[in-house]
């Protein structure tokens, strides 16, 4: 099989972003990140668009920048932690889960990064969203990783797993 690009899923705050930018360095690739994307073109915060438009339009928004993007080969693709439950991930993706436990993700996420994500707020939902999805995250992924630890301590079994296929 060779795969287009590289896919990051996970859970809000479990460090897709931070992973995919370390990621890409290691492995020459560009960078995408479709939640800042869709805010670029939107010219505003997630945040905004869930309290302007609704989860709903957002859910379309991000669809159709996931559906762009995956056009393009050869990307390290970080994707909003709602993309792969409600919408579709490009053909030919090689898929990594980035697997943080919800109270760890709760511990390192500062009030600032969780002030961003409206599904995040009651922490008591967002802890029953995390049960509801993990199983798909899971079903999804060729590599789940185990992100309880900093980036530093894992991103070389991310790299070695990428490096043993082909993707373009
Ligand atoms: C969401 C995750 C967010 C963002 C939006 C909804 C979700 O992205 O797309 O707030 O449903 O999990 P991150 O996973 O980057 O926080």
């Amino acid at each position: 099989m060779v795969y287009d690009n590289i896919v990051l899923i996970g859970f809000m705050g479990s460090g897709k972003t931070t992973v995919g930018k370390v990621l890409s360095r290691y492995l020459y690739k560009e960078f995408v990140d479709v939640d800042s994307v869709v805010q670029e073109q939107q010219e505003s915060s997630v945040a905004d668009i869930f309290k302007e438009n609704g989860e709903e339009h957002f859910r379309e928004l991000e669809q159709i920048c996931m559906n762009e993007i995956g056009k393009k080969k050869g990307q390290v693709i970080s994707t909003g932690g709602g993309l792969p439950i409600y919408g579709s991930l490009p053909d030919k993706s090689l898929v990594i889960y980035i697997d943080a436990d919800f109270d760890v993700i709760l511990k390192r996420l500062p009030q600032r990064e969780r002030d961003k994500r409206p599904l995040l707020q009651d922490e008591a939902r967002a802890r029953a969203l995390f049960n509801e999805r993990i199983g798909r995250y899971r079903e999804l992924a060729h590599l789940s990783v185990d992100a309880n630890q900093s980036v530093s301590t894992f991103i070389h079994v991310i790299r070695d797993f990428v490096l043993d296929k082909r993707v373009l």
